[in-house]
């Protein structure tokens, strides 16, 4: 007598993940969903695309601006493997995530073997010369070395050239370079004082991650996602920090303050007046932009409407509250379990730490 063959079931992965679906959308049809994955191997919906990619916001632990998930626009590029193409749907991204500076949350999800190798679509190049001085940011300096080394003849060498892309399809990699037109930026100044003006700083209106992988029960696909920005992240820390752009003695400066004992606290005041000038060019511009306030009590929304819902929100608590005046914000005086839920999004290993292996797919 022979026992009965068991009925083949889909990886736990993609099992979890479809239950997660269809109990959430009230969608019927699991059981033959689960049947069709099982004998032919998972490949997701579209409709199971738009969602794992909405609830991989609604996951990400080190997000303060979830409240919107539900909003998140996906786009659905599977189909697109050409790196001209993808390129070319990256520029409509970059345009219709504008809109004019009304800033939409959008998600392009690409093909397996495609990914774009930047970790944003706009970074600004960092050149570091001889005596190991940098111009231009020096969070990407090791960015611009591997464009360079893959043909980049480099960009102007201001402190904000914008960087082209690096589209892999398979093992071809090919440069493009951003249109001017498809890179909107904001000129900052302050209000009360023109010598944070004369610094001549400015910063692009969209953060569009490219770097992550939307991971839709085992399935991973590469992608490049957008909302808007929270103004500390520019002013307290890509144009503050001192391995990054290092401002606050140049603002200080221009604000006339006595930087040579700590005690006046001019860092602080400085900090705080450049936040205010990106509020302030940002609202200037007509480019959506939020403060650290705003945000953090939309985020203790978020918390709620979540409980409602009977389910637990997740949170890297440092990573939630503001880098100024933190104890300001409910955030602070909250705790936040941090391990991670599916579907989410996972951190691909930059391109030069991990070479493309001959034959192998970086992100695999
Ligand atoms: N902190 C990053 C930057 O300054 C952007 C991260 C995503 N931020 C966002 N608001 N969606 O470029």
């Amino acid at each position: 007598m022979t026992a009965a063959l068991p009925l083949p079931t889909p990886d736990t992965a993609a099992a979890d993940f479809l239950a997660q679906f269809h109990a959430e959308t009230g969608r019927p049809g699991l059981g033959a969903r689960l049947a069709h994955v099982a004998a032919h191997g998972f490949t997701p919906t579209p409709e199971e695309l738009a969602f794992a990619a909405r609830v991989a916001w609604r996951n990400s632990t080190r997000c303060v601006g979830r409240l919107p998930w539900r909003a998140l626009e996906v786009r659905d590029l599977r189909h697109v493997t050409e790196p001209a193409e993808v390129f070319a749907r990256l520029l409509e991204h970059l345009r219709d995530a504008f809109g004019g500076g009304a800033i939409r949350p959008l998600i392009s999800v690409f093909a397996p073997d495609v990914r774009v190798l930047n970790p944003q679509l706009i970074r600004y190049a960092g050149y570091r010369s001889a005596d190991g001085t940098v111009t231009g940011d020096p969070a990407n300096v090791a960015l611009t070395d591997y464009l360079r080394s893959l043909g980049w003849g480099g960009g102007p060498g201001t402190a904000f050239d914008v960087l082209p892309l690096a589209i892999q399809s398979g093992r071809r990699v090919e440069l493009f370079t951003l249109p001017t037109d498809a890179v909107q930026e904001v000129p900052i100044s302050h209000p009360e004082c023109p010598g944070i003006g004369d610094l001549g700083v400015k910063w692009h209106a969209l953060p569009v991650i490219s770097d992550m992988a939307l991971n839709v029960g085992g399935v991973r696909l590469a992608c490049a996602f957008n909302g808007w920005y929270v103004q500390t992240e520019i002013a307290a820390r890509n144009l503050a920090d001192d391995d990054r752009y290092d401002l606050l003695p140049r603002v200080a400066a221009a604000l006339g303050l006595d930087t040579r004992r700590e005690r006046t606290l001019w860092r602080d005041r400085a900090l705080v007046e450049l936040n205010v000038a990106v509020l302030e060019s940002f609202a200037a511009a007509g480019v959506k932009i939020v403060d650290h306030h705003t945000v953090s009590r939309q985020f203790t929304r978020f918390e709620t409407h979540e409980t409602r819902a009977g389910r637990e929100v997740r949170g890297r608590w440092s990573w939630l509250i503001p880098p100024v005046s933190p104890a300001t914000t409910p955030v602070w005086h909250r705790g936040y379990d941090d391990r991670e839920l599916a579907p989410n999004f996972e951190r691909l290993p930059a391109p030069w730490d991990a070479p493309v292996r001959p034959g192998g797919c970086p992100f695999h």
